[in-house]
């Protein structure tokens, strides 16, 4: 659990609703060592766990990572079989300790390609944790942020076309109703781990108003610390949803006012 120090040093009142996290920066940690990139896979999934502690412990509601891009079948054929069974191990080994945390677990991404081993353990850890509410905790995995607006498309041309919805109605929000976590808030800190300032084609369409944070750590030395460093940063970010900076701070000074 994050200690009591990293808590206070937390404003609660500033915590984002949702975080994003692309962990990046196995494959370098493990080069670093010597050592096979899978021992970077492994060791990242370890630095996962203690995340979803420091996130608990903080009262983080809603946490989001990138565990596996569409683009990432791209890679040696050997290493994406050691991440597709490292997912399925990894549900198992975790599952017991993320029930008793009170976590709810969800998948997004498009599972057809997978096993039916793995679609199964997806299936059952978010059946078992399905009435959790301390902790929501996406993984996103098979995901692309292009594949989510189209998918999200064709189900709505659907209900157009079966005449549940008229072209009329069609609009950003009733789009957004379509989209993967579309029952939660949109991402409010985004991180990125492993020095690259890019989105990878993560949550193009939940990050258009996101905090962007960018880190050198590579995922698998992130911790409750460089995790708190990024909620400390966040924190200190004005805002502004296109107005500006002095409309922000009049209506900040006088929501302060209202309160005494
Ligand atoms: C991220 O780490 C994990 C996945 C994409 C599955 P990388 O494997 O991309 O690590 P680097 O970028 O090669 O260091
Ligand atoms: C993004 O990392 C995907 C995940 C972390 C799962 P990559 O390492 O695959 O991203 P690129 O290819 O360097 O942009
Ligand atoms: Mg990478």
């Amino acid at each position: 659990m994050a200690n009591s120090k990293q808590q206070s040093e937390v404003s609660l009142v500033d915590l984002p609703a949702h975080v994003a996290i692309v962990m990046d920066g196995n494959g370098r940690w493990a080069k670093k060592r010597l050592m096979p990139r899978a021992a970077g896979h492994k060791a990242g999934v370890g630095a996962l766990n203690k995340i979803i502690e420091s996130a608990t412990g903080l009262g983080v509601k809603c946490l989001t990572v990138f565990a596996f891009s569409s683009e990432n079948w791209n890679r040696p054929k050997l290493e994406v079989s050691i991440l597709m069974d490292l997912f399925v191990s990894s549900i198992k080994k975790y599952l017991p300790e993320l029930i008793k945390a009170g976590v709810c677990l969800q998948f997004i991404g498009d599972r057809s390609a997978f096993s039916e081993k793995l679609i199964r353990s997806l299936v059952e850890a978010e059946e078992a944790t399905k009435s959790n509410t301390r902790l929501k905790f996406n993984i996103a995995m098979n995901y692309g942020g292009r594949w989510d607006i189209a998918a999200a498309t064709k189900s709505l041309l659907e209900d157009v076309q079966s005449g549940s919805v008229s072209t009329d109605d069609v609009n950003e929000e009733l789009l957004s109703k379509y989209m993967s976590l579309s029952n939660l808030p949109e991402v409010d800190l985004f991180i990125r781990t492993g020095g690259e300032h890019r989105i990878s084609n993560f949550l193009l369409w939940q990050c258009a108003y996101s905090e962007l944070y960018f880190t050198d750590v590579l995922w698998p030395d992130f911790n409750g610390e460089e995790f708190v460093q990024s909620l400390q940063w966040f924190s200190s970010r004005q805002r502004r949803f296109g107005r500006t900076g002095e409309q922000v701070e009049t209506e900040s000074d006088s929501r302060k006012v209202g309160k005494h």
